[in-house]
């Protein structure tokens, strides 16, 4: 597995005649960088995700890996598939088999590879998430962070170059959200490169190289540090200023902070703060 970069170009996508959510919707995936997809509620995120995937074929526009472009035919799709994965915000809507390690087989099954290779893989994607203790347990019985948790190690079991993951941390709680994010690490330290779509811009500022926001049916993207302290666009796109941001921009005003990048999170402001500041 290596990472590859990920575009699309000018998308035109809706569900209903004449109602387009994406409308000249262009965005990169630079391999092996981490990218939050930004955007209120309705926005967009998902249908560009599902653009992305292959699992909804835009109306205009192209989708391609390392300048290939998506064919919606099966074959084309089957091709895609083994290069990008979607991982659903709903779990329930991803898993369906009786066992946890049937479920994370069924990818690499289907793929027609060979039973020790589908051992090996189901192993991997298990471990990377550190969910190997629930290999024999019944999906039905797990918690809702360990389902999402297994549902990515499906899309995990493919190997794919892309993963995206739609809103992976939504409805964890915040100690669930720091083990998702160092397993998000190891996927990356895998060749996996990492989408995440969400509406928190702390987490955003906290973890991602690259962010796109969904704003106007189009997509604006940059590094955190600018698109995530651009105030109008913030109010285009029915976010606000990451506390970090405002924080850290009030501390400098105020002499306490040094030039340079402004802090991203609490643990590297309060180091950034000079002596006698910080209790
Ligand atoms: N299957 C669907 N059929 C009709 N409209 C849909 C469907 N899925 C999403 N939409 C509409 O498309 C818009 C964007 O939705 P979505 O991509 O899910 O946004 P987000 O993920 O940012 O919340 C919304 O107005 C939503 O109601
Ligand atoms: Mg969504």
């Amino acid at each position: 597995m290596s990472h590859r970069t990920l575009t699309a170009e000018a998308l035109v996508a809706g569900y209903e005649r004449g109602r387009r959510v994406l409308d000249g919707a262009s965005l990169t995936v630079p391999a092996g960088r981490r990218l939050a997809l930004l955007g209120a509620n309705g926005s967009g995120k998902t249908t560009l995700l599902r653009c992305l995937s292959g699992a909804l074929e835009p109306v205009a526009g192209t989708v391609a890996v390392d300048g290939a472009r998506l064919q919606h035919t099966r074959r084309g799709l089957r091709a895609h598939r083994q290069e990008v994965q979607l991982v659903l915000q709903d779990p329930d809507d991803q898993l369906f088999s009786a066992s946890v390690a049937q479920d994370v087989s069924f990818g690499p099954l289907n793929l027609g590879l060979a039973e020790d290779a589908v051992r090996e893989r189901v192993a991997e994607a298990l471990a990377l998430l550190g969910v190997e203790h629930l290999a024999g347990r019944p999906t039905h019985q797990l918690s809702y962070g360990e389902r999402k948790r297994v549902a990515i190690a499906g899309a995990v079991a493919m190997r794919p170059c892309v993963l995206l993951l739609d809103e992976p941390t939504a409805g964890l709680d915040p100690s669930a959200v720091t083990e998702a994010l160092a397993a998000l690490e190891r996927l990356r330290a895998s060749g996996s490169t990492v989408v995440m779509s969400t509406h928190d811009v702390d987490l955003a500022l906290r973890w991602a190289d690259d962010v796109a926001v969904v704003v106007d049916r189009a997509v604006v993207q940059g590094v955190p540090a600018d698109v995530l302290a651009d105030d109008a666009l913030l109010a285009r796109a029915r976010l606000d200023r990451p506390w970090a941001l405002i924080v850290g921009a009030r501390l400098r005003a105020l002499g306490l902070l040094p030039d340079g990048a402004l802090p991203r999170d609490a643990a590297s402001l309060l180091a950034a703060l000079p002596e006698g500041v910080t209790p």
